[in-house]
Order: C-alpha cells, then structure tokens, then sequence
C-alpha cells in the first residue's frame, strides 16, 4: 500500500469509529422501565420515584394485562425506586442501579408482576427471572 492510500485507509478508520462511537453513546442515554401487571385478575399499582432530585412520577393503576412504562435519563444521581402493591402486600425495588440494568441489558427493562412475586426479562435468553415475592 502507498503512503496516500494509507493515509486514506487511517482516516476512513477514524471517520467510521468516531461516527459509530457517537451514535452509540449520544448524550443523556435514556434508560426504559416497564411493568406489566400479570396478576390473576387483580389490580396492580406501580409508583415510581427518584430521590435526588425529587421526581414522583404519581401511582400507575394497571388493570390485568396492563402495562406502564417511563424512561428518564441515565446521570449520576439517578436512583429509580418503584413501590408495586397489590391487595394488602407490596414490593419497593430499585429500578435503576447498574446490577439491575446489566442484568436487564441496558435500555430497556421489562418487570412482570405475578402472584407469586416480580420477574424481569432476560434479553439474552427472553425469558423471565424471578426477582421479588411479595412483601406481608
Ligand atoms: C402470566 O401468568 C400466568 C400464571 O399466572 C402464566 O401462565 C403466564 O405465562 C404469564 N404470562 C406471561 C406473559 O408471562
């Protein structure tokens, strides 16, 4: 190869990887939390707050087979907390920590509430994983 076409060659490189690399990691990444109420034939509440800064994102009433989904902006401080009650027993859960979107594959996280407790979806394998039962 001559120098020229070298040259060429390193600068298409760089072109392609700082145009992917941008497009991968564009500024405030969204993250997505949905819940899907699969209880048998009962209501499901969903209430969703972060800490710091303070944002209640206000009780979800999800009938069977509904479901509810919010995004926010991945940042440093953030810290998604959501309370899913049903009947008398509750479960609150972090929805945004880095254990739990590594495990739910990053952008979008899916949780499945049933009567046994609260699943979330594995992409890789689609399947649902056991996470929570159900608080007395
Ligand atoms: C919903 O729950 C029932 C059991 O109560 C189960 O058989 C069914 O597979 C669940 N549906 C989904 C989409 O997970």
């Amino acid at each position: 190869m001559g120098m020229a076409k070298l040259y060429c060659f390193a600068l298409v490189l760089v072109l392609a990887f700082g145009l992917s690399s941008s497009a991968r990691v564009p500024r405030g990444r969204e993250h997505y939390v949905k819940f899907i109420n699969n209880l048998s034939n009962k209501v499901l509440n969903v209430n969703c707050k972060n800490q710091k800064p303070y944002i209640d994102l206000e009780l979800q009433i999800l009938l069977p087979k509904e479901e509810y989904e919010f995004k926010y902006i991945v940042g440093r401080d953030v810290a998604f907390s959501c309370d899913l009650r049903h009947g008398f027993t509750s479960k609150a859960f972090p929805v945004s920590d880095r254990a739990i979107t590594r495990e739910c594959g990053g952008n979008h996280c899916n949780w499945k509430a049933q009567d046994d407790g609260v699943y979330l979806l594995n992409p890789k394998t689609n399947q649902y994983k056991f996470k929570f039962g159900w608080g007395k």
